[in-house]
């Protein structure tokens, strides 16, 4: 039986990147799944000059090429729930119609207005958007629930995020709101919190008795992608550190939240946040990054960034973490990496030993990775490093994408998994600072393309007598 209402999915930057990638390769799977049943329609708006016909049909072209899959009996049965809708997002009087155009086709196929406005387009759409819904009162609940989804970065500063809130909450009010950071529907991640507080063997050494650094790597080996005139003025630190890897670092160091709900998780992370000192970082720029394209020539934003930071709490007093986060890297791998500290009571300088590690792969596959010492068979005591690998491919195949789990939350009203207006307003408070310290680096060092990034990054770990984890 279906779990959720029927619902209008309004997506604000139908013809971007994420729409065409990601929104609605989702919704095709969850369509062909059977999680979407029939009672719901899709909006795409934007201001290319398409009419529903060619809308649809560069959408099919673009999967028949890019997906091996595609079944086009299924894709022209969801076809049919989508419309397109072409608007400037600034023209009052195009909106005006697209207000009634949302009820009308609404109507038409029987449903509910209730609706998820998805804004899928640049920040500086935001606040026009936000006034729109207001102005022809798009928020009102009468004839159907309304949620808004906001994708990342939310405001480039805390002011800015501040500003953006306080428009937010004229139209809308925190239960509404879904702040998207997808990283948070990926199963690995969703995942450390059931191995860390299901597991007898993991939480109670999952802390500073036990643990003596951990490192959290999200590494990408692209450039930019055309996407210059975007980075540019956010650069590694607002693009990456202050959504995904300070989530990350939650849900790896947060403490039990006693149920797996909103309220319980928001209200440990919130805590969590609060705790968080940076101390030190590295920064660099990839060679070549001032020719990319819509890129200033003499940019100093940073492509890379790493951080060593503490967090102030009973659980973690005095454990460094160290996060990094880059493009063109060597390779795309996103993980975290546990070392255990050394308590063994075997003091044999001469067997090679070397204290527990506990891997959680991310990124290019979902894996868990346990090193221990072993002796080696033989008549002789020598210690073998061993792995214990649990691949989550090899037992469940391939799991959901991301954006299909967080686009079911949104349709169930479930906001476990996006960020509330508290960690978001705490991870800028953190980042902030860190902003400021950048800004006062002149000359960013260049690391080479292909690389682990800047020199200065191996120092600000190895000076701990540590060194970053590498697969
Ligand atoms: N791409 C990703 O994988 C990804 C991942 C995570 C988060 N995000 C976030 O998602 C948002 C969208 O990213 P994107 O990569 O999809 O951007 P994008 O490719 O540049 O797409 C922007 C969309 O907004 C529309 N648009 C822009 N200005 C408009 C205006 N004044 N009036 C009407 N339509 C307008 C564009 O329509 P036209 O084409 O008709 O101009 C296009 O549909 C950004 O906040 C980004 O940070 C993206």
């Amino acid at each position: 039986m279906q779990k959720h209402d029927d619902f209008n999915f309004v997506i604000f930057g139908a013809t971007g990147d994420l729409t065409k990638r990601k929104l609605i390769p989702a919704l095709y799977n969850l369509y062909k799944n059977k999680s979407l049943g029939e009672n719901f329609i899709v909006t795409c708006i934007a201001r290319k000059d398409f009419d529903n016909e060619n809308y649809l049909e560069e959408l099919k072209k673009f999967y028949k090429k890019n997906f091996k899959n595609l079944d086009e009996k299924i894709w022209n049965n969801l076809a049919s729930h989508i419309y397109y809708f072409r608007s400037e997002f600034n023209d009052e009087s195009r909106l005006y119609v697209l207000s009634n155009f949302l009820s009308n086709m609404e109507k038409k196929h029987g449903l509910k207005e209730n609706r998820i406005y998805y804004f899928a387009t640049m920040p500086e759409n935001y606040q026009n958007l936000i006034n729109f819904i207001r102005q022809y009162k798009l928020n009102n609940q009468k004839e159907g629930w309304k949620r808004i989804v906001i994708e990342k970065p939310f405001g480039s500063s805390l002011n800015t995020a501040k500003n953006l809130n306080k428009i937010l909450k004229k139209a809308f009010d925190e239960k509404q709101i879904f702040r998207i950071d997808h990283y948070l529907g990926k199963e690995t991640i969703e995942n450390i919190l059931v191995f860390r507080f299901t597991n007898t063997i993991f939480e109670p050494v999952w802390n500073r008795n036990y643990i003596d650094h951990i490192q959290i790597t999200v590494a990408e080996d692209i450039d930019i992608q055309n996407r210059g005139s975007y980075y540019d003025k956010a650069g590694a630190v607002r693009d990456m550190m202050q959504n995904h890897l300070l989530q990350i670092l939650n849900m790896v160091t947060m403490d039990c939240p006693g149920v797996f709900d909103a309220e319980n998780m928001r209200r440990e992370k919130t805590r969590l946040l609060e705790k968080i000192k940076v101390e030190d970082f590295a920064f660099g720029q990839y060679e070549g990054y001032r020719t990319e394209e819509k890129v200033n020539q003499n940019s100093n934003t940073e492509t890379f960034a790493a951080l060593k930071l503490f967090i102030n709490n009973s659980r973690w007093k005095g454990v460094p973490f160290y996060i990094r986060t880059g493009k063109k890297l060597k390779k795309q791998m996103a993980l975290v990496y546990i070392k255990f500290r050394d308590l063994r009571c075997i003091a044999n300088q001469r067997l090679n030993m070397s204290s527990n590690e506990l891997i959680i792969q991310i990124q290019p596959e979902h894996h868990i990775y346990i090193h221990f010492n072993i002796k080696k068979p033989g008549l002789t005591m020598e210690v073998g490093r061993v792995n214990m690998d649990f691949c989550y491919e090899c037992i469940y195949g391939n799991t959901a994408e991301s954006y299909e789990k967080l686009i079911v939350d949104m349709m169930e009203g479930n906001l476990t998994q996006f960020t509330s207006w508290e960690e978001t307003k705490n991870a800028w408070k953190i980042v902030d600072p860190v902003i400021k310290k950048l800004q006062a680096v002149n000359n960013l060092e260049v690391y080479k393309s292909g690389s682990w990034g800047p020199a200065t990054a191996e120092i600000l770990i190895n000076k701990y007598k540590r060194s970053w984890y590498y697969y």
